[in-house]
């Protein structure tokens, strides 16, 4: 019997969805040259892509924007987001930004030189990209039973201590700052220990060396550690958090993740210097130190939203949903990464498609598959969006080949979760009839969002 948790909420608002018709999804296929990403969401019946941004707000959340005070400096809204995210994280400067990748660039451009290196568990894209961008280098040491899809470990999210101690020892002077990502989100979600954030912050500290957290999904960490690790059941996960903060010197987030919003993100230091320099790149790029390139609605929306976040009904259906949602492919025979993490389901296209070669891009053709079947829109993470080209133009291909199924946040209940499983085991019976394909088009950088495809 598979569980799904009842939703602590009910429904006051609603958007029309529709699946259009089984002739139209093959020509809209065709005409995004078979690249989900160039297909207009109103095509789109469930709508997997993403976790970030497309959060259902509550009525909370609405009427804290119409309490947004749109003055140009000081506005209210900007006090509570303040004083909100210092009562979580405990951090001595919060600075409002656009989005999170936004946050990571005022860190790193004030921080980093050519050459810089900064360790992690597991950089996201955008936050790898950054740190590239200022001709750095972004170096990932998560466990070894972090990169085995199916081994079944409570913290896959870990970052390899002696690794990491070893790193740091022999690169010390480059290295301006360490992070860790929490839940880490291009490992599959999965959740970082209390234990081990404590022990990455000793290592980084005893050599001088600054912590920073990319918190995105910290809340769902945060459930995490409570249920699985020893000795915090009975700590609220306002806590938990708290203490997890406590470790750092700052962090980054976009507040379109835990912050339950739509928009926004933040950038958060203890340093006074620091914060100055960032302040002045914001006010340069961005805006005035107290709406950071955000409306005050958008910073209300977010301080009643990371509230709300921190409800562990909330996250108890958040994790429950996700996991029932695994349980349901895995019911079907479809493999997937194993625990199911924080916000998302990632499929094991590899697996899943055993007689396409990767050089015809199994988790793509899911993805194409997937829109064919049932209009459902999710990601490939594999070779298109990871893939590394040799010095002869040979694909060389990256460790997995995944479909990252990510769930909005309160947007969807069990049925139209049952109604995917339903699709995936329409598509298992006729693995057959799917087809690898080529690229017909690709971009020098990030490929995997204008790319034109072929089929074979
Ligand atoms: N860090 C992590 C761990 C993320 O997952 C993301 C975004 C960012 C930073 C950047 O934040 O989008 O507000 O600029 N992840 C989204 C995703 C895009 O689909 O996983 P942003």
């Amino acid at each position: 019997m598979i569980e799904f948790p009842a939703e602590p909420y009910r429904i006051k608002s609603i958007e029309p969805i529709r699946l259009i018709s089984r002739e139209q999804r093959e020509q809209k296929i065709k005409e995004a040259r078979f690249n989900i990403f160039k297909i207009r969401a109103e095509d789109i019946y469930i709508d997997f892509l993403t976790d970030s941004g497309t959060s259902a707000m509550s009525d909370n959340q609405w009427a804290g924007i119409m309490m947004g005070d749109e003055s140009y400096a000081g506005c209210r809204n900007y006090y509570h987001f303040e004083e909100t995210i210092r009562s979580i994280t405990g951090f001595k400067h919060i600075i409002p930004t656009p989005q999170g990748r936004a946050a990571e660039h005022l860190l790193f451009s004030n921080i980093l030189k050519p050459g810089s290196m900064v360790p992690s568990n597991t950089h996201f894209d955008t936050t790898r990209a950054n740190i590239e961008f200022l001709n750095g280098e972004a170096a990932d040491f998560v466990i070894e039973e972090g990169k085995n899809p199916g081994l079944v470990h409570p913290f896959k999210g870990n970052i390899d201590l002696s690794q990491l101690e070893s790193f740091v020892k022999k690169n010390r002077e480059q290295i301006p700052i360490g992070m860790m990502t929490i839940t880490n989100n291009s490992g599959g979600g999965q959740p970082v220990s209390l234990e081990n954030i404590k022990k990455a912050s000793e290592i980084f500290h005893s050599h001088g060396i600054p912590f920073f957290i990319d918190a995105c999904r910290y809340a769902e960490n945060c459930y995490f550690i409570k249920t699985r690790e020893k000795g915090q059941q009975n700590r609220t996960i306002k806590e938990i958090a708290r203490e997890i903060f406590s470790y750092a010197d700052g962090c980054t987030m976009s507040a379109k993740k835990d912050g339950l919003a739509n928009i926004g993100g933040f950038v958060c230091v203890n340093d006074d210097e620091l914060r100055t320099k960032i302040t002045n790149n914001l006010i340069l790029f961005e805006g005035f130190r107290t709406y950071g390139g955000l409306a005050g609605r958008d910073l209300e929306a977010i301080a009643r939203g990371l509230l709300e976040a921190l409800d562990e009904r909330y996250l108890e259906h958040r994790v429950g949903q996700i996991k029932g949602f695994g349980d349901l492919l895995l019911a079907e025979g479809i493999p997937i990464i194993k625990p199911t993490g924080g916000h998302a389901v990632f499929v094991d296209a590899a697996g899943f498609l055993p007689d396409i070669p990767r050089g015809q891009f199994p988790a793509w053709a899911l993805t194409v598959a997937l829109y064919r079947a049932g209009g459902i829109r999710a990601v490939e993470i594999g070779t298109v969006m990871f893939g590394k080209k040799d010095s002869t133009g040979k694909e060389v291909f990256p460790t997995l080949e995944l479909v990252r199924m990510a769930i909005p946040r309160r947007v969807y209940t069990e049925s139209h979760f049952k109604n995917v499983a339903t699709i995936f085991k329409q598509i298992a019976a006729n693995r057959n009839s799917v087809k690898g394909l080529k690229i017909i088009y690709e971009p020098p950088f990030l490929r995997h969002f204008t790319a034109d495809f072929e089929e074979l």
